[in-house]
């Protein structure tokens, strides 16, 4: 802590000693000694907490001035740039302040994020880290790790279980309001998740360090098609797409992560090797042949997905946020946010032919987005190239 008061004492001793030795020549080399003892004391009090005190003024630090979340802000800017998921805000809102008001929490929080990609996880991840923290996603307390970035090698997983625990360990001993998201976390060994399990439990502490204020994001594709399927069929019905509750699609989510659970349990071995080599198939065989991943990949029964089931019936997961599949409608809005970032004038002309320039599925004219927002920008600068030619 901050000590003013024998700073202001030596410095005191220091003025009177000065103004003596303007009178008496001979004083000069006690004045000395106390300028050196004078040194060390100031020091000693830097290198101590008053320097910490000092150095984070400046200096990124564990502390309220740099993990200061504005949940107002936050609220905001997903009312306004956020589009089509009338569920996404309110849950994720109400879990961060519940959390991050509390100075003591039971428990990490665990958001776990679903849908496609293009609905926005990745982007609402981004909006978080920059609302708690003054840098963001830039933070020293934000860690993001990828599937296919950190952990690229099935067989290096002992490793990969070691590198991330101590990570985890590390990070959270350095600052107890830590942040980690998980990306793509379907496509990592479930053996690996295995290693976050304890830190996500209601344990006080392990091996004596408290995890409960630390925060996870997983990010993933596992029941998109379920969500998908869901949103088609709510649709469908003719119910405006704000009257899909969030119950309703929470037990969308855990509901179909149980299934999966129950199916790898009969015949995993037998599940993986036709998975391999007849993907088509077996995504027929469950009635789902009409849904394309939007990134080309036919996804489902892979590990990271059933870890995830063992999370939901262990209850270690805060809050399930569905993402839903982005309608044409959303992506002009999503295409109206680029334009406007990038001064570009915005007409109706325009936003259509980005529109057009995307595939809907299913259907024809399909009814959802298959790339969401995600490819949105780079289909601008297509277009506005096309338009600038034609000229
Ligand atoms: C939070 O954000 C809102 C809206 O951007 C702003 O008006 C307000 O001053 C911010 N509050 C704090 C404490 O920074
Ligand atoms: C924190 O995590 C990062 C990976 O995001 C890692 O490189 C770093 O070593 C960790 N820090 C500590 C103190 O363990
Ligand atoms: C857009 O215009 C604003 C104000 O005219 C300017 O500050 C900003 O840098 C511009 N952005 C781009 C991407 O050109």
């Amino acid at each position: 802590m901050f000590q003013p008061f024998p700073l202001k004492l030596l410095a005191l001793a220091w003025l009177i000693l000065n103004n003596r030795a303007e009178h008496v020549e001979s004083l000069e080399p006690i004045s000395t000694t106390i300028a050196a003892g004078f040194a060390s004391v100031v020091s000693m009090f830097f290198i101590g907490d008053g320097f910490n005190a000092i150095k984070c003024k400046t200096v990124e630090c564990c502390t309220d001035a740099w993990i200061n979340p504005n949940f107002t802000a936050l609220n905001d800017i997903l009312k306004t740039r956020l589009h089509g998921q009338h569920l996404v805000r309110p849950v994720i809102v109400k879990a961060l302040r519940a959390h991050l008001k509390n100075p003591n929490p039971q428990k990490a929080l665990a958001l776990s994020f679903h849908g496609w990609t293009g609905t926005g996880k990745n982007f609402v991840a981004g909006l978080i880290t920059d609302h708690l923290y003054y840098y963001g996603r830039n933070s020293q307390y934000v860690h993001l790790f990828a599937a296919t970035h950190h952990f690229p090698h099935e067989n290096h997983i002992e490793t990969y279980k070691d590198q991330l625990r101590d990570w985890i360990r590390g990070n959270v001993t350095v600052c107890p309001r830590s942040l980690f998201i998980f990306d793509e976390i379907d496509k990592m060994p479930s053996r690996l998740l295995d290693s976050i399990k304890p830190y996500l439990d209601y344990y006080t502490e392990i091996n004596g360090v408290d995890y409960r204020k630390s925060m996870f994001i997983f990010l993933s594709n596992t029941v998109a098609n379920s969500i998908t399927q869901h949103t088609l069929a709510h649709w469908q019905s003719g119910a405006p797409r704000e009257t899909i509750t969030y119950k309703e699609m929470e037990e969308v989510i855990t509901l179909r992560s149980y299934n999966e659970k129950g199916l790898s349990a009969v015949s995993a071995n037998w599940l993986l090797a036709q998975l391999n080599r007849n993907l088509q198939r077996l995504w027929s065989y469950f009635g789902q042949t009409w849904f394309t991943a939007p990134d080309g990949r036919q996804h489902s029964f892979h590990s990271g997905g059933l870890w995830h089931s063992e999370l939901i019936q262990k209850h270690l997961i805060t809050a399930f946020v569905p993402f839903l599949p982005l309608e044409r409608k959303h992506v002009k809005l999503c295409i109206k946010d680029v334009l406007r970032v990038k001064n570009i004038t915005v007409t109706t002309d325009l936003i259509n032919k980005v529109a057009d320039e995307l595939q809907y599925s299913p259907g024809r004219p399909g009814l959802f987005s298959t790339s969401g927002c995600k490819r949105v920008e780079e289909k601008v600068d297509f277009v506005v190239l096309d338009v600038e030619n034609e000229d």
